[in-house]
């Protein structure tokens, strides 16, 4: 693997190796600590971000190597005064040597791939994928459940631009036995593209409209934010899906809920003490899973020592 832009193109060989590199980390952090001394990784954000890009940056700093970043790119960098994403790319992979991009345009990272020299990894694009989130959201998955096999999901909310639920369906679809039950808000189903992905993959997708239609002894639900940003029917009327104590009240106490915030108001933040919500801890685990694809990248692109 020399980039990382998509959920697609990774294979559950390689996905399981990440996460050995992440376990490992966890136990051993220390031993990490020097491993890319004298590499410098950018960052570059064209979008809002707090978990994404604050994870990305620990997980480079605690390898060892230097950073350089903007973080408000649209208004702060040279694509305000016009410059192309292609030009950007060109540029600071002069200063770099992996760049880590969020952007607004579904297809940014392949276009920056096209053009760069080092490593590039999908931080966000627009209402595509969010690759390294689904590492993350399948570490945790398989960290809880204690394998990923078998899983049985429902996930909610905003299905249509949600780049998280593109990017994690695409990593389940790697494992065996995984049901999904997909719950969106009207307006906001799942792509036809990602059904027919699903179809292909033999994958159970099955569509529901309301919360007590998911079985109770579900694994997980994985709830998300609507993407008012991103609406292109500004008229759309949203009825919001909440979790709450009441209604989450019939489900298994083997029952998880992930998320990969920011939560507006989807989840009640009086669920947040119920040993079963993961997703702070869920967000704490893109440290470990962001060094390890990092680590892993910068170590097959300049042939680093293996031996760690
Ligand atoms: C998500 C994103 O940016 O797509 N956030 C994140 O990276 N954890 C989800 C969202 O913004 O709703």
């Amino acid at each position: 693997m020399l980039n990382f832009i998509s959920a697609e193109n990774v294979s559950r060989q390689e996905l399981e190796n990440l996460f050995s590199i992440a376990d490992d980390i966890k136990e051993n952090r220390q031993k990490y600590s020097k491993a890319l001394n004298g590499y410098v990784i950018a960052t570059i954000f064209f979008e809002p971000s707090t978990r994404t890009r604050l994870s990305f940056e620990s997980a480079i700093l605690r390898l060892g190597a230097g950073l350089i970043s903007t973080e408000n790119a649209l208004e702060n960098a040279s694509a305000k005064k016009g410059e192309s994403l292609e030009d950007t790319i060109k540029i600071i992979q002069g200063y770099a040597d992996m760049i880590i991009i969020r952007h607004h345009e579904n297809d940014s990272s392949q276009r920056a791939v096209k053009v760069a020299k080092v490593p590039i990894i999908n931080a966000g694009a627009g209402g595509g994928e969010h690759p390294t989130q689904a590492l993350l959201d399948v570490y945790t998955i398989r960290e809880q459940k204690g394998k990923v096999d078998g899983t049985q999901i429902a996930i909610m909310g905003d299905l249509k631009y949600g780049r998280t639920a593109h990017s994690l369906i695409k990593l389940l679809s790697l494992y065996d036995n995984i049901k999904i039950y997909g719950f969106s808000v009207k307006g906001l189903e799942l792509p036809l593209q990602y059904k027919e992905f699903l179809k292909e993959k033999h994958i159970e997708y099955i569509e529901r409209s309301s919360l007590d239609e998911i079985p109770s002894d579900i694994d997980f639900i994985y709830q998300t934010r609507v993407q008012m940003e991103r609406l292109e029917d500004k008229g759309l009327k949203i009825e919001p899906i909440i979790l709450n104590k009441e209604n989450f009240a019939r489900f298994s106490n083997h029952t998880y809920i992930l998320h990969p915030l920011p939560r507006v108001d989807e989840i009640s933040t009086e669920l947040d003490d119920d040993y079963r919500s993961l997703y702070f801890h869920q967000a704490h685990n893109g440290v470990p899973t962001r060094m390890a694809l990092i680590y892993s990248l910068m170590r097959d692109y300049y042939n680093l020592n293996p031996k760690i």
